[in-house]
């Protein structure tokens, strides 16, 4: 593996991540060395996707050996912040959010040159992960302080180290209807035939991407309710009523809330407005290209219609108080609602 530089001394995070990735760490797959452990795993079909049975989650069979990689050898700064969420549930809108706020002192978020209007938010904050995954993690060493990654991970198979404190988590969740609609979008565009019956029934008996999902959210829950100062936990659909007062959360949860004088000026309004969904769909860099190492999904992919109750175009009644039971008798006597 190539040598990789450290981060450059004085220079303070977030910065983007393309912009420190320069190409000078080589892959080295960790597939092989893990064959044997995924191999013995319990297995299911859901899709295109084949799953394996890891402690709990059905992960993605080729996110095994990036995950027992980043379990054993990731090493949190205190500053971190890791955002976390089951997908579809509002990744891509968290990393802008999370990105343009810590980011602030550096890019003004009224700037034309700002990162998010040149990157995609996935090309801003990796996917750590992946990037274990690919052996890249020297790549992480060479963002300097603070970073944001991400993961797609529950709280349990996170690393020991942040889940004893190493570092901050911001969760994100969404109702499960809506989650199961976007998923469905998402999945047919890399299987056009995939019948909406198919990813509802995957959802509900909990054999599906990182389920199951009501074990995934109530992960980050109980996280949340037990280290309220280093667990942060959002909800999609708070986030679309009012977008401001979750953005100033997230400052003042990540170290950085905003002072009277950047209230003043705007800069809440200014970010919430940067990294609206149709700003962000409009933008060139969301129209083309790809994103995502894993599994390189088309750009446009990540902005379909961002609202809340879309579930209602999709799902029969039955199906909705179906799968509204499951979730609220996983739920009893957690606190947790999505009502
Ligand atoms: P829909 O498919 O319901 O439209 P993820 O980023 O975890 O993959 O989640 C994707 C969902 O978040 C999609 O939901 C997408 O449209 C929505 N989304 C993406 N960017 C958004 C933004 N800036 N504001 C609100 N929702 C957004």
């Amino acid at each position: 593996m190539a040598a990789a530089a450290a981060a450059t001394p004085g220079q303070s995070g977030p910065v983007p991540f393309k912009d420190i990735d320069d190409g000078s760490v080589s892959k080295h797959t960790p597939k092989e060395e893990f064959g044997d452990l995924v191999s013995a795993l319990p297995r299911r079909q859901q899709s295109i996707l084949q799953l394996r049975l890891y402690q709990g989650f059905w992960l993605p069979a080729h996110w095994v050996p990036g995950t027992v990689v980043f379990q054993r050898r990731f090493a949190p700064r205190p500053d971190d912040v890791v955002l976390a969420s089951y997908p579809k549930c509002g990744t891509t809108w968290l990393k802008a959010l999370a990105f343009a706020a810590a980011a602030r002192g550096a890019y003004p978020p009224a700037s034309a040159e700002h990162p998010l209007r040149r990157l995609n938010p996935h090309d801003c904050i990796p996917f750590i992960d992946e990037i274990f995954a690919a052996g890249e993690e020297t790549k992480l060493d060479m963002l300097p302080s603070p970073r944001l990654m991400n993961t797609h991970l529950p709280y349990t198979l996170l690393p020991e180290p942040v889940t004893a404190g190493g570092c901050k988590v911001v969760y994100i969740c969404r109702d499960p209807k809506d989650m199961v609609v976007s998923l469905w979008h998402f999945l047919r565009r890399a299987q056009p035939d995939l019948s909406f019956a198919d990813t509802f029934e995957s959802v509900c008996d909990g054999t599906v991407m990182v389920g199951p999902v009501w074990d995934h959210v109530l992960s980050y829950w109980r996280a949340s309710v037990t280290h309220q100062d280093r667990v942060l936990f959002l909800k999609y659909e708070d986030m679309l009523r009012d977008t401001g007062a979750n953005v100033r959360r997230l400052a003042k949860f990540m170290g950085q809330p905003f002072s009277a004088a950047e209230e003043g000026a705007g800069a809440v309004a200014s970010i919430v407005e940067l990294c609206s969904f149709d700003k962000m769909k409009g933008l060139e860099v969301n129209k083309a290209g790809t994103a995502g190492a894993y599994c390189a999904m088309p750009r446009d992919a990540f902005f379909r219609k961002g609202v809340a109750g879309d579930w209602a175009n999709h799902m029969t009644p039955a199906m909705a108080t179906r799968l509204d039971e499951i979730v609220r008798e996983k739920f009893r006597g957690t606190g947790l609602t999505f009502t």
